[in-house]
């Protein structure tokens, strides 16, 4: 049954199919706009002539600007590119920009649309899991620099999300892990029985040759709504949006330490795993729990240790150059149990000694 939630003022849309009918529902958002739609080449190759029909095949006036994929494409240089480009086009405020793709396209068209002529509206149509149920969800847009990720952006809110889970059947299996571990995340901060139904159902969560829609569909949807009800209670300053950051200081470290060379969403297992193992021996967890994240995790084919030639000791240095590092403490969002995460009484952040992380790292 298709689903829609809203956040910021966003509504977001979760229909199996939307991709065909994208003109009617951006034309309800943002009426009357000219449309320029956003894609990496790979993504427009696979569903750029059917974004575009859905706008009206006699629709001149729709533009779909294209850019190379992957991440090293998330730059200044691409951002300038695509601003110059609706120049060129005449593009005025009466542009809606539709970002058509995985997070990379999101964060970058979304910066696009925050800085263009001061900010025009932007839809989000996300086609990996990653960015269906993370990227597209909260507002944060922006491009790496050669000093980091992420480091220049804006916050830009979607005036619409359209999920398709059909979008993932073209996803390649490994890009489909890398998002499942996003959604494992959500089990243990949020929902013990979305954990298990996940474990119980990876596989056929991961095959995408037989895709089953009603399995993808809730996969879609309750991560999603685990990730608004989080961002949207964070805007009392419960502090709660940091339990999204479970998984993420150690697996940051170990993206950091390996130069990327390891998947952002097989750097967030490695990282829930240890993350958990030092909520045990920290006495906040009870005994196990890093061993059910680990099994699903293994089962769904992402690494749950230390990757050859990376030690505890550079790790744990590396997560010193975390925003939250002071005085030889990190903060870490850590889980309590399944689906409760501890800290509330400090705003969910356990600050923790590098040697107990070193500790636990080297137990992992
Ligand atoms: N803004 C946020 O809150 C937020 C949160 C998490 C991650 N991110 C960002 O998201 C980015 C990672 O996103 P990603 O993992 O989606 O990467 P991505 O956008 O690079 O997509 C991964 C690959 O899959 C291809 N692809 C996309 N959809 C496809 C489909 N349906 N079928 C076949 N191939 C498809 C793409 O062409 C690309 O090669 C990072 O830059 C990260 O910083 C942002
Ligand atoms: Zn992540």
């Amino acid at each position: 049954m298709p689903q829609s939630l809203t956040l910021h003022g966003a509504t977001i849309e979760i229909v199996p199919g939307a991709l065909d009918s994208l003109g009617a529902r951006v034309a309800e958002r943002a009426p009357g706009h000219r449309v320029a739609i956003i894609a990496d080449q790979s993504v427009a190759a696979l569903y750029g002539t059917r974004a575009r029909a859905a706008f009206g095949p006699a629709d001149p006036a729709t533009l779909l600007l294209t850019f190379p994929a992957g991440e090293r494409h998330k730059t200044r240089q691409t951002w300038g590119t695509l601003s110059d480009q609706l120049v060129a086009a005449g593009c005025g405020r009466d542009t809606v920009i539709v970002a058509l793709g995985g997070g990379v396209t999101g964060d970058l068209a979304g910066f696009v649309a925050a800085t263009y002529l001061r900010g025009v509206p932007f839809i989000q149509v996300p086609t990996t899991l990653l960015a269906m149920i993370d990227a597209s969800i909260g507002g944060k847009t922006g491009v790496d620099t050669p000093a980091g990720k992420n480091l220049i952006g804006a916050f830009h809110h979607p005036t619409l999300v359209v999920a398709d889970p059909r979008l993932l059947t073209t996803l390649p299996p490994h890009e489909m892990r890398f998002g499942l571990a996003e959604a494992i995340k959500h089990g243990v901060i949020a929902d013990a029985s979305y954990f298990s139904w996940i474990a119980a159902g990876l596989r056929q969560i991961l095959d995408t040759d037989a895709p089953d829609e009603a399995t993808q569909m809730h996969l879609v949807r309750r991560s999603i709504e685990i990730k608004v009800q989080v961002v949207r209670q964070d805007e009392r300053e419960s502090g709660l949006r940091k339990v999204l950051n479970f998984g993420h200081t150690i697996g940051h470290a170990i993206e950091q330490v390996t130069g990327y060379g390891v998947a952002h969403g097989e750097a967030v297992a490695i990282g829930m795993v240890a993350e958990a193992l030092l909520a045990e021996r920290l006495h906040l967890a009870e005994r196990g729990l890093a061993d059910a994240i680990a099994t699903v995790c293994d089962a769904a084919g992402l690494p749950v240790r230390l990757p050859d030639g990376v030690s505890p000791a550079e790790v744990v240095t590396a997560t010193r150059s975390d925003k939250k590092s002071r005085g030889g403490q990190v903060e870490f969002a850590l889980p309590r149990a399944l689906g409760e995460m501890a800290g509330s009484e400090t705003k969910y952040g356990v600050r923790v000694n590098d040697a107990e992380t070193l500790r636990a790292l080297e137990h992992l």
